[in-house]
């Protein structure tokens, strides 16, 4: 897969022209799972949440929301964070030292859509790994990892992505993880788990969170995006991992005062979303199963088993960025990844007749070029 610029523009929505007859179309808006809004529950609880100076450690609803994660993720302690990245780059500073490597997936979100804040600020090379279904095994991590010789950098921390987003959101299968976990651990090393989507790989294996992240050192998710929260993620580790993480916030801007707003949306997405996930799933297996049939697009649907579908386009004679725009004006928004890929993402906002009417929308599409 390479990356080009149709990738993840934010902006397609925005750039739709528009006539009087679509201003009618209701948005399908598949571009990802980021773009939820707040549901009328979250919208309350955020207006009556009790809140106080976060920097201080006194926002009562803020600290519910870490305790009830730690406790969820069977973990020491936790933290709420502006952002998923910001999890990921926290980990990253906690467990490795300047100089060192961080092995991670080809694809992985750490590596391709972080800012390079791995090099940038955490100090460390990234040490990627082509896999053939975005799945790190053991085997393809040990060969990665380097000697212990003086003049080479050393590997500093393992990170694993679940579900992987851009691999079409493929679960890492627990034993696949635990054996990463188990040798690195033997080996000396860390693993720190992106998982923004743990929640659709739990729902999907029908585990929990606890039971398929409790060999990880350290996890970062995100009540941001299937869990439909507006803002935020949470690292959860043990109690010593999290008071540094503490430090880090701080020192990177992210030190938040009242947020108990957020944090208020935060829990009820902790509670009540896992819940309807396997809807969202559903409507992706169902979305993935009729892009198969159609003519020029191509995608493995037996490999869709959370809410991200990546497709390819190629043989529709259309670029994603085209096939992009024109679905843009009829209000269906789906991103192109490079120019022959495209990226799904189903979510609470677009229900079954929503995820119909892309299909139509693009069925006419591609029936107008063929
Ligand atoms: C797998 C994965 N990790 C991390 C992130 C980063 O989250 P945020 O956008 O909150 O920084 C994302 C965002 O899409 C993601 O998909």
């Amino acid at each position: 897969m390479s990356a080009t610029k149709e990738q993840m523009t934010p902006s397609t929505a925005a750039s739709a022209a528009r006539d009087s007859s679509t201003e009618l179309l209701p948005p399908v808006d598949l571009r990802s799972d980021t773009v939820t809004k707040p549901t009328p529950e979250m919208r309350r609880a955020m207006a009556e949440a009790e809140v106080g100076d976060d920097v201080y450690g006194e926002d009562p609803t803020v600290n519910r929301f870490e305790q009830r994660a730690a406790e969820m993720f069977g973990r020491e302690a936790a933290i709420f964070l502006p952002s998923g990245s910001m999890g990921n780059l926290i980990a990253m500073r906690i467990h490795t030292r300047p100089g060192q490597e961080i092995i991670c997936e080809e694809w992985g979100h750490i590596l391709n859509f972080e800012m390079a804040s791995m090099s940038a600020i955490a100090c460390c090379m990234p040490r990627p790994i082509r896999t053939p279904d975005g799945i790190l095994t053991w085997p393809l991590v040990k060969e990665a990892i380097r000697p212990k010789i003086y003049y080479r950098a050393q590997t500093g921390l393992i990170c694993c992505e679940n579900t992987h987003n851009m691999q079409g959101g493929v679960i890492l299968p627990q034993h696949v993880g635990d054996e990463i976990c188990d040798e690195a651990h033997a080996a000396g090393l860390p693993v720190h788990l992106d998982g923004a989507r743990i929640f659709n790989a739990a729902v999907a294996l029908g585990k929990s969170v606890r039971e398929l992240t409790h060999k990880f050192d350290s996890v970062m998710f995100c009540v941001s995006k299937g869990l439909g929260a507006p803002v935020g993620s949470l690292l959860t580790g043990s109690r010593s991992f999290i008071e540094q993480a503490r430090i880090h916030r701080k020192i990177l801007g992210g030190g938040m005062r009242q947020a108990g707003v957020i944090a208020a949306a935060g829990l009820v997405a902790l509670e009540k979303s896992p819940a309807r996930l396997h809807i969202d799933h559903d409507n992706a297996k169902f979305l993935a199963e009729a892009l198969a049939r159609m003519p020029g697009i191509r995608v493995d649907s037996r490999k869709v088993n959370t809410n991200i579908i990546i497709f390819d386009v190629s043989g529709t004679g259309m670029t994603s960025a085209e096939i992009s725009q024109k679905l843009s004006v009829r209000r269906v928004y789906i991103n192109g990844v490079n120019a022959a890929l495209m990226r799904i993402v189903t979510h609470q906002d677009v229900d079954g007749a929503g995820c119909q009417r892309a299909l139509e929308e693009l069925a006419r599409i591609i029936g107008r070029a063929a």
